[in-house]
């Protein structure tokens, strides 16, 4: 496995390689959810490379970007015994040589709902950053976790209005047994927090039911998920349009139904859903 730390490597590999890469952006500290996107890049394309970059640009909350747990000896030992191609691991320095950059890409609408509403400049930095990755690695796929359903949504747009030539796949969210959605910040959490964070599940869960049922309205469901989810801190938790991401009032028109949660649990935020076509 080719370990790639400047741009100018990467660009050199992919135009030795040809397009027939498939990619997976990653911030680090690897779990089971990113070997699952790993493996189908795998199993779709002659070459992947995966990148390991904390992205400063989308870290609104400057606690949180130090907080953020790196391991890149674990997290490459563990895509080498994947067979992964190559590991695109550039320096905050290389990325962003004159600091961060002034350029805002932007949905005004998507933006403004679920993680942007309480998030400001998160997915405009997610966008620059996902924008400059593909120029660099060039994939003819990439790869990314419907978890973070509202940057599937922000990924796909901009790839399809920038005319980006990637084809851009989002994959399921995978769960631990017990049925938390998996993420890296996972490991932030006491025994006890760990616990409490189940909730987030078990609320999506019961909404899920709720709906299938067709006897509640959208607000219904909302109100139900509102209670499953006390004594929790909660950002938001309601059911949504899953192409605009706009509250439902009722069940006509919508392109399908999204019910998202964000809560923090013991300081460390969370988030999960569900989609319901
Ligand atoms: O989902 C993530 O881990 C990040 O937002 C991404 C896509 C790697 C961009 O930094």
């Amino acid at each position: 496995m080719e370990i790639i730390k400047t741009k100018a490597a990467m660009r050199a590999y992919s135009e030795k390689h040809g397009p027939e890469t498939g990619f997976v952006a990653t911030m680090g500290y690897l779990h089971e959810g990113h070997l699952t996107l790993v493996r189908r890049a795998l199993a779709e394309n002659a070459r992947v490379v995966v990148s390991i970059f904390v992205n400063p640009a989308q870290f609104n909350d400057p606690a949180d970007l130090e907080k953020y747990p790196v391991d890149l000896e674990r997290d490459t030992a563990m895509l080498e015994k994947e067979g992964v191609h190559a590991v695109f691991v550039p320096a905050r320095s290389e990325v962003f040589p004159e600091g961060l950059p002034a350029l805002r890409l932007r949905y005004e609408a998507i933006m403004g709902r679920l993680c942007g509403r309480f998030r400001p400049g998160h997915f405009e930095g997610v966008l620059l950053i996902v924008h400059n990755l593909f120029q660099w690695v060039r994939p003819a796929r990439a790869y990314f976790g419907l978890k973070d359903y509202q940057q599937c949504l922000l990924i796909r747009k901009m790839a399809l209005d920038m005319e980006l030539s990637v084809d851009v796949i989002s994959c399921p969210l995978i769960r631990e047994a017990d049925g938390l959605a998996m993420s890296s910040r996972n490991v932030r959490l006491s025994d006890i927090a760990r616990r409490q964070a189940l909730k987030i599940s078990q609320a999506l869960f019961q909404a899920e039911k709720e709906i299938r049922m067709g006897a509640k309205t959208p607000l219904q469901v909302s109100a139900l998920l509102a209670v499953s989810l006390q004594p929790l801190e909660v950002e938001y938790a309601a059911v949504y349009d899953a192409a605009t991401l706009a509250e439902l009032t009722d069940w006509k028109g919508q392109s399908g139904v999204l019910v998202a949660v964000a809560a923090y649990v013991e300081g460390v935020r969370l988030i999960d859903n569900i989609i319901i076509s």
